[in-house]
């Protein structure tokens, strides 16, 4: 007999199981496995409905065109780089950016993290060979640890217990950050990493910064109370990861006892990535029950009708900020293969966010073995992305990237010309190479043209 691949009619957290999951690590010890994923269930929500429910409604600001999305973060998070600076300095990049983009679009930045969640990686193959060894791909810390060798590369079930620790104290850390005066607008000279205060971009933004002190001056000179108005001192930022693992994410799935819907409480927002978004697959089941807004990595495999569908499966009530589709097709297949999916979106009248990740389908070995990615590449992937949207009279509504607050070289080109043998010196990431702090600056300067243009 066949394998049930029909949508089961009715959801709930486990109805996933019935169906094909890919990308599910293989664990070995299936009592510790079990003894795991109880532990999980017993464990808090790391995030509340309402929260979920609240980043919602922002994305369904963008999706009408008022609000632009940042989406980054860490390709991997690992254990080993877990620290409160690493954090720190993540955290001042990416609002160092939202404030670019907010200060020279006049639109709402909502700002949502790869962070405190984002272990679980999917590979293209789930044994890796070495010098005539195989063993089991790395799935990130999440699931076994990146050393060649056969003990560490055997999954291991009570590191997803570790990593929904780190993920409460990294959650807990952005949450003292964003809310508890770090954030607060008047300190955004501060957020000027040390490294890139002297360099064309830092400069560039210091002299935002010093246009926003003015014009908070100008505020409190008109007897505007600036003290009272929270917007000023807080941010809302918002986590996120692909949900991958989904034990994992079936452990945290938690009902909302305001409204009794469900929701994974791993994280504020889950992505389908572009490896796991079968229509009859278990991650689509999974993610069509849970009410958290969703996101869907959209690349050049996808035809028009299956994206339509996987919507429909997806959002059938067609909630605007429920979903938001990410594109990640390379620089040279954007206009090619865009558009259609532009098309079809607007006909089927489905309200999405359309966001685009020029990260992933620029990813290419370098000959000096490093994986790695051109910062020209990616800039031209957003622009073609922003060229496609404009045709279709769409609003090109937010980014998604891969960065780190570190001086790292693991991506070409940008403000520094990180070149090919520059790339060994810093190159520290387990996983896809990141823009740097400097990088990411620059990127959301010349995203914040494009946006005004
Ligand atoms: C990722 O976002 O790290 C990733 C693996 O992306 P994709 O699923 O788009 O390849
Ligand atoms: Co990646």
């Amino acid at each position: 007999m066949s394998p049930v691949l029909e949508p089961v009619s009715e959801w709930d957290p486990t109805s996933w199981r019935d169906l094909a999951a890919l990308q599910q690590p293989d664990w070995p010890d299936t009592t510790a496995l079990d003894a795991a994923l109880d532990e999980l269930r017993r464990q808090p929500p790391l995030v509340f409905a309402g929260e979920a429910r609240s980043l919602r409604e922002s994305l369904a600001r963008v999706s009408a065109g008022d609000g632009f999305l940042l989406h980054a973060g860490d390709c991997a998070e690992s254990f080993a780089d877990f620290s409160a600076d690493n954090i720190r300095d993540k955290l001042k990049v990416i609002l160092q950016m939202s404030v670019v983009l907010t200060y020279s679009t006049g639109v709402p930045t909502v700002k949502v993290g790869r962070i405190a969640g984002q272990f679980a990686k999917p590979r293209s193959s789930p044994f890796e060979t070495r010098g005539g060894q195989e063993l089991p791909s790395y799935f990130g810390d999440i699931v076994n640890d990146f050393a060649f060798e056969s003990a560490a590369r055997r999954a291991e079930p009570q590191r997803m217990v570790r990593g929904y620790n780190q993920a409460a104290a990294t959650l807990n850390l952005l949450r003292a950050f964003t809310k508890g005066g770090f954030a607060d607008l008047r300190e955004a000279h501060q957020w000027n990493l040390q490294f890139i205060a002297s360099r064309r971009e830092g400069r560039r933004y210091d002299e935002l910064a010093q246009e926003i002190d003015r014009a908070l001056r100008f505020m409190a000179a008109c007897g505007i109370d600036l003290e009272s108005e929270a917007q000023l001192h807080e941010v809302d930022f918002y986590t996120s990861h692909e949900a991958l693992l989904l034990g994992y994410e079936e452990a945290l799935t938690r009902r909302d006892s305001l409204t009794g819907d469900w929701y994974d409480c791993s994280a504020h927002l889950l992505w389908i990535g572009h490896r796991t978004h079968q229509l009859d697959g278990a991650h689509v089941e999974f993610l069509s029950g849970v009410h958290n807004p969703i996101g869907l990595k959209v690349g050049p495999d996808v035809t028009p009708d299956v994206l339509v569908e996987l919507c429909r499966r997806l959002d059938p009530a067609r909630e605007p900020g429920r979903l938001t589709l990410v594109s990640r097709m390379g620089a040279e297949k954007v206009s090619e293969h865009l558009p259609p999916l532009l098309r079809a979106m607007q006909r089927a009248g489905h309200p999405v966010v359309w966001a685009c990740d020029p990260m992933h389908g620029n990813t290419f070995a370098h000959e000096s073995g490093y994986k790695t990615r051109h910062f020209d590449a990616v800039m031209h992937e957003v622009e073609q992305f922003f060229d496609c949207c404009a045709q279709q009279g769409v609003w090109p509504g937010g980014v998604h990237v891969e960065l780190t607050g570190d001086n790292v070289t693991e991506c070409l080109g940008g403000g520094d010309e990180v070149r090919g043998e520059d790339l060994e010196s810093r190159y520290e990431t387990r996983c896809d190479p990141r823009l740097n702090a400097r990088q990411s600056l620059d990127l959301a300067f010349r995203v914040a043209d494009l946006v005004r243009r």
